[in-house]
């Protein structure tokens, strides 16, 4: 059985489908009793996972494991699991952002190799998915307000996480891998939002704010402190030097990796006016 935790993320319920396609047993971490996924998934509390037998992968998801990672990996191992594979982020590399955020990352990165379990660290660039923050700001006035506009990132989108999440869970040849993912294409934020637009075929803009005023819209709308310094700090040093660019999802997967424009077309009903995520 393959574990999935925070399976609901963009990532983990990419995995769940994708593993369930192959034939293999998933069993899905959620807190939430009435998450949909196919059938034949286990369902599985965070407070359940120690009791679980016959896990033989994990996908591990830092920011919904938390605390537990060590327990977690512990119990696994103690159960005869195999191996391991971590959801960590370029930083940890390439430093951007505010030092705690990659900090916690790499200390995953450490509980997973030093665990006993065969390991494989993901460090993937920003999500495109991350972007769906504009949604409600280009539904209402087809423009996005952002600091930082000549911030450049190769995005990643998170389905190609996922789909090389997949083999690394199921192929020993990984083992003892850090594979670096990112998408090919340095784009700035104006020239995402522009992918946007013509994914809608309509044109939106992208209009520069001090880093102060995001701040406080943020904190305006109840998200907390973390959200602006996380988001603001990595952008900051991404317009001084752009983030990395890699063909590791080609190289693995024996195709390029998608690009953020197909991203904006195939979730282009969630930028449109009365658009869902
Ligand atoms: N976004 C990025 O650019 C980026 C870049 C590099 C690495 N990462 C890492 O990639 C991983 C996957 O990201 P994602 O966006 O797919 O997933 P996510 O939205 O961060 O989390 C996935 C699920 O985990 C559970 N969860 C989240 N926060 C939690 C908390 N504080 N306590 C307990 N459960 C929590 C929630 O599931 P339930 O509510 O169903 O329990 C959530 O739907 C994360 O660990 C993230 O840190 C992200």
């Amino acid at each position: 059985m393959i574990l999935i935790t925070g399976a609901t993320g963009v990532v983990g319920r990419e995995a769940v489908r994708l593993l369930g396609e192959e034939g293999a047993k998933v069993a899905a971490v959620t807190r939430n009793p009435h998450a949909g996924f196919p059938a034949g998934t286990q369902l599985v509390h965070p407070a359940e996972v120690a009791t679980l037998d016959g896990v033989e992968a994990i996908l591990l998801s830092p920011r919904a494991v938390g605390a537990a990672a060590a327990g977690l990996l512990g119990h696994a191992r103690e159960t005869g699991a195999r191996r391991v594979v971590v959801l960590s982020a370029v930083t940890v590399q390439y430093p951007a952002g505010q030092a705690r955020f990659r900090q916690q990352f790499h200390a995953v990165e450490d509980l997973a190799k030093g665990c006993g379990l065969d390991w494989t660290i993901l460090r993937c660039a920003d999500f495109a998915a991350n972007t769906l923050a504009w949604a409600g700001q280009i539904q209402a006035t087809g423009t996005v307000r952002g600091a930082y506009p000549r911030a450049r990132t190769s995005t990643i989108d998170e389905r190609d996480i996922a789909a090389v999440a997949a083999l690394a869970l199921t192929h020993p040849q990984h083992a003892g891998q850090t594979y670096l993912l990112t998408g090919e294409q340095s784009l700035s934020q104006p020239e995402k939002v522009a992918a946007i637009g013509a994914a809608l075929g309509r044109a939106l803009s992208f209009v520069e704010a001090t880093p102060d005023e995001i701040r406080r819209g943020m904190l305006a709308a109840g998200l907390p402190d973390e959200v602006p310094d996380r988001l603001l700090g990595s952008l900051a040093d991404y317009a001084r030097e752009a983030g990395p660019t890699t063909d590791t999802v080609r190289r693995l997967l024996g195709r390029p990796a998608r690009t953020y424009a197909t991203w904006a077309t195939d979730h282009s009903a969630a930028f449109s006016s009365g658009g869902q995520r």
